[in-house]
């Protein structure tokens, strides 16, 4: 069965890995494993196999010596090996040597896109990245195409990440850091930049941000939905300010923003700005 993903191979049984295997498990997929270590893999493993016995669920989970057999019968194929761009480079052609011509590859790396791996597989159109946060604390992953990763894979990726109870977040083009990540590596580089140049103390951040984030949760609010409550002419008046402050072409806020408070979508003010209220 081409089209049906049963069986999932993890190369890589780390701090990631094993949280893939243990969620692909509980939903029902068949597992294999490669890693280059065995610590502790044995006792992780007996404790999955206790979990999906109290679930009832009926699976299969193997651990292989080689590569190639633990990919020889997978239907998407996850790599979580360190992060290290020549070691998931040498990886890749020997999972796509080995695997069936319908798998997928994917990489759970936190930071290199698809596109610095595909060069050294065949299958260019059914490779991804699918990058897992934390699978049972934040059920979210980035998913992201390659160069010429095709619209069936991609749509095959998504299903599979929702068939594990995970929420899917759809990159539309290549993105360092892909979405989460870029916007928390603005937050981390600032929050660094305050404390390490002394303009707050690091206490004084983390008691301001369980305030702010509890905003937001009580408010269902994401940053656009909160902008638009602001008014999206004042948020492009700030963002000039900063702008004019620093004289960094980074700091500009985007022409879209403009062009939106020139139609006078201001936001939750004129019933309509990013969102139609
Ligand atoms: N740690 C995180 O919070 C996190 C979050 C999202 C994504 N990631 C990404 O996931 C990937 C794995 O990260 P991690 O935190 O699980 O690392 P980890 O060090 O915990 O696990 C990596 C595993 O890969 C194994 N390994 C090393 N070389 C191998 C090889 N040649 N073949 C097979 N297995 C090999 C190691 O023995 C280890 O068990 C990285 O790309 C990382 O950027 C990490």
């Amino acid at each position: 069965m081409d089209d049906k993903i049963t069986v999932i191979s993890i190369i890589g049984a780390g701090y990631m890995g094993r949280q893939i295997i243990e969620k692909s498990a509980l939903f029902g997929y068949n597992i294999n494993v490669f890693d280059v270590s065995s610590e502790g893999l044995e006792e992780f493993l007996n404790e999955v196999k206790k979990k999906i016995e109290e679930k009832k669920v009926k699976i299969d989970i193997n651990v292989y010596d080689s590569i190639s057999e633990t990919v020889k019968n997978a239907d998407l194929i996850i790599e979580a090996v360190p992060e290290k761009l020549e070691l998931k480079r040498e990886i890749f052609p020997q999972i796509d040597k080995s695997a069936p011509p319908h798998a997928i590859i994917a990489t759970n790396s936190s930071s290199i896109p698809i596109s610095k791996l595909e060069d050294v597989v065949e299958r260019k159109d059914k490779v991804m990245n699918i990058h897992f946060y934390n699978l049972f604390t934040m059920p979210l992953a980035d998913i992201m195409r390659g160069t010429q990763t095709s619209d069936t894979t991609f749509q095959k990726g998504k299903s599979w990440v929702e068939s594990i109870e995970v929420t899917p977040l759809e990159v539309k083009k290549e993105c360092y850091g892909f979405v989460l990540n870029r916007i928390w590596r603005t937050i981390k580089k600032d929050c660094l930049k305050i404390w390490a140049e002394g303009y707050a103390d690091l206490e004084t951040v983390d008691k301001a941000w369980p305030i702010f984030c509890k905003y937001f949760i009580t408010n269902d609010y994401g940053p656009f939905k909160f902008m638009d409550r602001i008014g999206l002419d004042v948020i492009y008046d700030i963002e000039m300010s900063y702008f004019k402050n620093s004289g960094l072409a980074d700091d500009k806020p985007p022409d879209s923003l403009k062009d939106l408070v020139e139609k006078g979508e201001l936001g939750v003010k004129t019933r309509k700005g990013f969102y139609q209220y």
